[in-house]
């Protein structure tokens, strides 16, 4: 039975990885890409997402979303992901007809509540969309099996020495969607440090497939902490642990969000000490096991 998700994402170099396994691997029912701003701006976000679309040929509606955080100003990861988000490779050209002129939270919402099983939001961008549509339509939680997202760090930051980027970006999102109630998985920088994707690896990917040279060609241009072991695929844990949850290492916690602190703002305060957890924490993967995962799927792709 195929998984029902949404991916909403700022592609991106790591979210290309993950894009790439979810609109390819058979276990899942990919019922569209949302995209928000976030590593760039929305026009470009959106832009990657179509371009994926188009690489792989695929019917997933893109819709666009939230083009600036909710009370934050803007900030952006061009420097790690280069001024496109998604340089170094040679696309297609976009077709801007594959882009659905509904907004990303109508269009969760109307699938959400239209869906005839429960779906899971795997949100691996700045968490803007998610928390409008839960502050907008709260009535749709009830059609939200889980959020398994990519953002925090339950040790150090890479925006500052305290957060991760999605998080930073819009911390009073992230307290809305934590805060939710709903079950939340949260796969912060811990789980990808643990397992850094090395150099050799990376190397292979270039004459594994034709998507394995797409990401070989975008992971040369990223510029990502880590770079000295080798590629932090972030986003693709998402998609990892849904299919292969049991190799991993989780711990409950509860986690909130600095919203205020000139020097703490974004962090992800995670207290594994709580007898009211709010998620469940991705801690760690075997490193040679998350290479064969990652391989093992990316075979599903062209
Ligand atoms: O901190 C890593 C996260 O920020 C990833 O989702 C990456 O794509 C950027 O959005
Ligand atoms: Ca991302």
């Amino acid at each position: 039975m195929k998984q029902p998700i949404i991916i909403d994402t700022d592609p991106g170099i790591d979210d290309a990885a993950a894009i790439s396994i979810a609109l390819n691997h058979p276990s899942f029912d990919l019922r569209m890409i949302t995209t928000v701003n976030g590593n760039v701006g929305i026009e470009k976000t959106t832009a990657n997402a179509l371009k994926l679309k188009r690489f792989f040929s695929s019917d997933v509606p893109v819709h666009r979303g939230s083009s600036q955080p909710l009370i934050s100003d803007i900030v952006d990861a061009s420097a790690v992901h280069g001024e496109s988000g998604m340089g170094g490779y040679d696309f297609p050209e976009i077709n801007y007809n594959d882009l659905s002129s509904t907004h990303a939270v109508e269009a969760m919402r109307k699938e959400l509540q239209t869906s005839d099983e429960p779906i899971t939001l795997i949100p691996i961008g700045p968490l803007t969309n998610i928390a409008l549509l839960l502050s907008t339509y709260p009535e749709v939680k009830d059609y939200i099996k889980e959020i398994v997202l990519m953002g925090g760090s339950a040790s150090r930051g890479n925006v500052t020495p305290l957060a991760e980027f999605n998080i930073y970006c819009d911390p009073e999102a992230a307290q809305i969607v934590f805060n939710s109630g709903l079950p939340i998985t949260m796969v912060g920088l811990d789980v990808a440090r643990s397992s850094t994707l090395s150099h050799t690896a990376v190397n292979k990917l270039q004459t594994l497939n034709q998507t394995g040279d797409m990401l070989y060609q975008i992971f040369k241009h990223y510029k990502g902490d880590g770079l000295e072991k080798g590629i932090n695929v972030y986003d693709a844990y998402t998609i990892l642990y849904l299919l292969n949850s049991g190799k991993f290492n989780v711990q409950e916690a509860d986690v909130q969000i600095e919203t205020t602190g000139a020097l703490t703002k974004g962090a992800t305060v995670t207290d594994f000490n709580t007898h009211y957890p709010n998620c469940t924490v991705v801690m760690s993967v075997e490193p040679i096991e998350f290479e064969k995962m990652f391989f093992d799927v990316l075979k599903y792709c062209k």
